[in-house]
């Protein structure tokens, strides 16, 4: 039985998910809050395991099995990791939840969306989160914000990708409960008082 809650940052990378999960989570241990910081693909020893394969630069994973990887580690961190957390009655923090899937997997690679539903659905057994924060930055800061970091296999998907996954996180901020457009253009300190300021209004803080 859920008693907690579940927060979760999406949009694509270098937009600030990591910096901003990690300044919540911080904020909500200073006001003495019970919280956890996770992450997908991972967020246990198996699904980090899952996580090396799919992110490995050069590995040949076909999307498909690519799809069915996610899956099999989003299946693993919340039966093991996220369900238990807020049986506990915790807030959890999770960078990357569903939303990627059917940004990557289905507006990117073209995969059903249909097909990716239902399969969130059963990897995560229906639990859907509290608060979906979409961090969206306009391309330009995409260079500027990872010129010196190791670039991933699905880092080096090209523009064009990237877009067709804007286009992708913009329509399901339409038709998923409680998901909203976080401004990752912002400075840093702009994003977290609007990260904070929806916690409040989703009665998570006070
Ligand atoms: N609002 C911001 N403005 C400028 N740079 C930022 C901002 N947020 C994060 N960064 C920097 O951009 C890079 C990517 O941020 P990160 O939090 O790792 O993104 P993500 O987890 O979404 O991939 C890091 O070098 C980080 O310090
Ligand atoms: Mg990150």
């Amino acid at each position: 039985m859920k008693k907690g809650k579940f927060i979760v940052l999406e949009g694509p990378d270098r937009c600030g998910k990591s910096t901003q999960a990690k300044m919540l989570y911080n904020q909500l241990i200073a006001r003495g809050k019970d919280v956890i910081l996770t992450r997908e693909p991972g967020g246990t020893p198996t699904a980090e395991r899952i996580r090396q394969i799919v992110l490995e630069p050069g590995l040949d994973v076909r999307p498909l099995a690519e799809l069915l990887l996610y899956e099999a580690s989003r299946a693993q961190h919340t039966q093991e990791k996220i369900l238990p957390a807020l049986a506990e009655g915790k807030i959890v923090i999770c960078e990357r939840y569903t939303m990627s899937t059917c940004a990557y997997q289905g507006y990117g690679r073209g995969i059903s969306l249909d097909v990716i539903g239902t399969l969130n659905q059963i990897a995560t057994q229906n639990t859907t989160p509290d608060l979906t924060l979409v961090f969206l930055m306009s391309d330009k800061y995409f260079t500027e914000r990872g010129e010196y970091l190791f670039s991933d296999r699905l880092e080096q998907e090209d523009l064009a990708f990237r877009q067709k996954m804007r286009k992708g996180y913009l329509e399901m901020i339409d038709r998923t409960p409680n998901a909203y457009l976080i401004d990752a253009d912002k400075h840093i300190g702009e994003i977290q008082a609007r990260v904070l300021q929806l916690l409040e209004e989703h009665h998570i803080i006070d």
